[in-house]
C-alpha cells in the first residue's frame, strides 16, 4: 500500500475538503509521533491519513463509523494493527486501546481540531506564526472550539509525553505541511 494509493482512495470517497485535511493532518501528527518514540513513521502514518476514510460512507452513523474505514483500510493493503487503530479510534464501539498505535491515533484526532481553530482565529488566520503556547491556552479554554475532546487529547500520557510536549509536537507537525491544509 503506497500513500498516492490511500490518497487516490480517500478521493474517491470523500468530498469534503476539510475533511480531507483534517485526515492530512493527523497524518502528519502521527509521522511525528512515530518518529518521536521510535516507531514505523510509514505504518503510523498512513494510519492518520486513512482513519476517517468511511465517514461519508457511513454518513457520519457513529454506530459503523470506523468498522467500515477498518474494512476499507484491510482491502487497500493496511496490517491488522493499523485497521485495529481505526476500528478503535471510535469510542462508539467500546473497544480499549490497546497498542501505541491505538493510543496515537486517539489522541492525535483531536489535537489536528484545536490547532485548526488556534489558526483560525488568529488575524491572518495562519499556522506559521502561532506559537505552541497559544494553543496551550486555547486548550485550557473551555469555551473555545468547545466541540473538541480535550479528556482524549489528554491521553497522550499514556504515550509517555507531556500534553505541552504533544501539542508542540502536533503544531510543528501541521506547520510542515501548511500549504496542504491551506493555513
Ligand atoms: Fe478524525
Amino acid at each position: 500500500m503506497t500513500r498516492e494509493e490511500v490518497l487516490d482512495s480517500i478521493k474517491a470517497n470523500i468530498e469534503n475538503e476539510n475533511l480531507i485535511k483534517h485526515m492530512l493532518a493527523t497524518e502528519a501528527i502521527m509521522r511525528a509521533l512515530a518518529k518521536r518514540l521510535g516507531e514505523d513513521e510509514e505504518e503510523w502514518g498512513l494510519t492518520g491519513l486513512l482513519h476517517d476514510i468511511d465517514m461519508e460512507l457511513t454518513g457520519g452513523d457513529m454506530s459503523s463509523h470506523s468498522k467500515l474505514g477498518a474494512d476499507l483500510a484491510r482491502e487497500l493493503g493496511a496490517n491488522e494493527a493499523m485497521a485495529h487503530a481505526i476500528l478503535c479510534h471510535n469510542e462508539a464501539h467500546g473497544i480499549p486501546l490497546e497498542t501505541k498505535l491505538d493510543k496515537a491515533l486517539f489522541c492525535a484526532d483531536p489535537l489536528t481540531g484545536l490547532i485548526i481553530a488556534a489558526a483560525l482565529v488568529r488575524p491572518d488566520k495562519k499556522l506559521a506564526g502561532l506559537e505552541a503556547k497559544s494553543v496551550i491556552k486555547r486548550f485550557k479554554e473551555k469555551g473555545f472550539a468547545a466541540g473538541v475532546n480535550r479528556e482524549q487529547i489528554t491521553r497522550c500520557s499514556e504515550l509517555g509525553l507531556e500534553l505541552n510536549e504533544f501539542i508542540e509536537l502536533g503544531l510543528e507537525a501541521m506547520k510542515g505541511i501548511a500549504a496542504d491544509l491551506g493555513l
